[in-house]
């Protein structure tokens, strides 16, 4: 390669290329596969679970900034990390269908190894239904204190959700939000507020740029129950009704994840039209 394509800056530190930029052969040496013989599928289950995580830091990123823009009552802003952070959750749904080609017997063949390792253990997948709103302080003691996980957990529990920046955003746009929504504990998890239904539906009549928000809030919301569903589906397909490396029931305890909105009011007011 020329000198002119890669020129070493002047001051002699060392050219960024595509490999030093990225840590490509540092992240090539972060899977280890536990299988010994090493079983073939064990790779791929390693990569998409951290694939996963990449984009979980992804989306955190994304929704901080949503949360902040909402606040702030900035509308085009808040409506592209929406869309963006609905565009992962489309390819995260996506990628399960790489994750069932592999066949029961294939996952036998490593999962013991994998002790109680669990998904249910992703402090990141934990950090997003918190920032949603789906606040469970039991969440944060799973996590040892002596992890970083702990502390952004629990940080993440006394903050503001989206939910209550969306409050901030109505309250931008001239919307008197009670009292009895706003007002919870912070760490607790958003209930619906009936109290601000009549509201709701009414910028669906006369608030145009309200309507857009909270379709593009429900296409999230859909997205991410989309993905629980398509999870318990795959695992119903690779463990049948055995129990989960985390403990639980598998697949009747995810089952009993499914069809819960994060943004309840946004689907409780459907019926009022
Ligand atoms: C063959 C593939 C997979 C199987 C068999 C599987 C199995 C399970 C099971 C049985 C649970 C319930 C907790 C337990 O007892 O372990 C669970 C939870 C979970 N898994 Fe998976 N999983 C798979 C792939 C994935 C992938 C690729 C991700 C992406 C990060 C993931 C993320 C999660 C999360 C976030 C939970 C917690 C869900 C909740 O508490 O609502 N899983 N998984």
């Amino acid at each position: 390669m020329s000198q002119d394509y890669a020129p070493e800056p002047a001051d002699g530190t060392k050219a960024i290329t595509y490999a030093s930029y990225l840590k490509v052969e540092e992240l090539l040496t972060l899977q280890t596969p536990q299988s010994d013989p090493e079983e073939h599928d064990e790779l791929l289950f390693i990569v998409i679970h951290q694939v996963y995580e990449l984009w979980f830091k992804v989306m955190l990123h994304g929704l901080d900034r949503v949360r902040t823009m909402l606040s702030g009552g900035h509308l085009h802003e808040s409506l592209a990390g929406l869309k963006r952070a609905r565009t992962i959750l489309k390819t995260l749904v996506a990628q399960i269908d790489i994750l069932e080609t592999m066949t029961p017997l294939e996952f036998a063949s490593f999962r013991e190894r994998l002790q109680s390792a669990s998904g249910f253990q992703s402090a990141q997948f934990r950090e997003i239904e918190f920032l949603l709103g789906y606040k469970r302080p039991q969440m944060v003691e799973l996590h040892p204190s002596s992890e970083p996980s702990h502390d952004r957990l629990r940080r993440r529990l006394n903050e503001p959700s989206i939910v209550d920046a969306f409050y901030d955003f109505l309250t931008t746009r001239g919307i008197d939000v009670p009292t009895s929504c706003r007002d919870k504990d912070p760490t607790s998890a958003t209930v619906p507020c009936p109290e601000i239904h009549d509201q709701l539906v009414a910028c669906y009549r006369d608030k145009p740029d309200i309507a857009l928000l909270m379709e593009s809030m429900v296409d999230f919301d859909e997205g991410l129950q989309e993905w629980r569903y398509r999870h318990v589906k795959m695992v119903e397909r690779t463990l049948g009704h055995k129990i989960g490396t985390g403990g639980s029931s598998g697949a009747e305890f995810l089952a009993s994840t499914l069809f819960k909105p994060v943004f309840p009011d946004l689907w409780e007011i459907r019926s009022a039209f």
